[in-house]
């Protein structure tokens, strides 16, 4: 898997109040040790609502798990009711936050456009953006799931600088696997992880494409984790279902200890 450190991170979407945040935070710091996190780096994305719960339990608990956020609004600051923006989530000691999730597309009518803007007001917060793509099943079946993918990705990192492409994460999910059980197999995800690394390489060069790390997500559990992220191009996953479960989310960052 090249030097690329895994990151496994938990996207609790619109779960878990602050109360059940601090107690899932708190049995998940419990059951991971050092040697866990030398091996993995690991995330969680709480609702907003439950960030600064997480980041105080973070810091006085030193608990080596980065604070993540799940959606970032693209300007600075202004008349925007409801929104959040990047400078905030900085300030709360966000480290990762998820822009262009599937659900955020279909559901909030995110064009790459604004997946774009959201990434670089991240970014320009010194942020890291988690940037997903990933095709629906009619795409997959009528085959144009790569296709849906290069554009993603195109439009979606255009104008960044190969040094910043290579410091991204890209988050590769299918939306027919996502909530559904039905994974992608691994031969599958590798194949389009493999395809996304090929596209950076072809747009941003040969050391981008080897420094980004690529994860998959979509029905990611503890017994499909080990063969996954067996995968030479799969450098994480973005676990949604399973990461509000500290066992279970702790089994998944802990796929090495279960690989044949
Ligand atoms: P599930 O793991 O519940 O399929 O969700 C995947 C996902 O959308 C993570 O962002």
């Amino acid at each position: 898997m090249a030097d690329r450190k895994p990151l496994i991170s938990g996207n609790w979407k619109m779960n878990h109040n602050h109360f059940e945040a601090i107690q899932t935070i708190q049995k998940l710091a419990y059951a991971l040790n050092s040697e866990d996190y030398d091996a993995v780096d690991v995330s969680v994305h709480p609702p907003y609502t439950d960030l600064r719960s997480v980041q105080t339990v973070i810091q006085s608990d030193d608990v080596p798990v980065a604070l993540g956020a799940q959606n970032v609004h693209q300007a600075e600051s202004g008349a925007f009711t409801g929104e959040v923006s990047s400078s905030m989530l900085q300030k709360l000691d966000v480290a990762y936050v998820i822009v262009g999730h599937s659900e955020r597309r279909e559901l909030f009518g995110e064009t790459d456009e604004v997946v774009n803007e959201k990434a670089n007001a991240v970014l320009a917060a010194g942020m890291t953006p988690i940037v997903c793509v990933g095709e629906t099943l009619d795409e997959r079946q009528g085959d144009q799931a790569e296709s849906k993918v290069a554009s993603q990705i195109a439009g979606s990192l255009a104008g960044l600088s190969a040094e910043t492409v290579g410091d991204l994460v890209v988050a590769y999910e299918p939306i027919w696997a996502i909530g559904t059980g039905e994974t992608a197999s691994s031969e599958d995800a590798q194949q389009m992880c493999a395809h996304i690394r090929s596209l950076i390489s072809d747009q941003w060069g040969a050391a981008a494409a080897g420094s980004v790390r690529i994860q998959y997500g979509g029905s990611v559990k503890p017994s499909n984790a080990p063969e996954l992220m067996g995968q030479a191009d799969i450098d994480g996953a973005l676990v949604g279902g399973a990461s509000l479960d500290a066992d279970d989310f702790a089994r998944i960052v802990n796929f090495r200890l279960y690989q044949t």
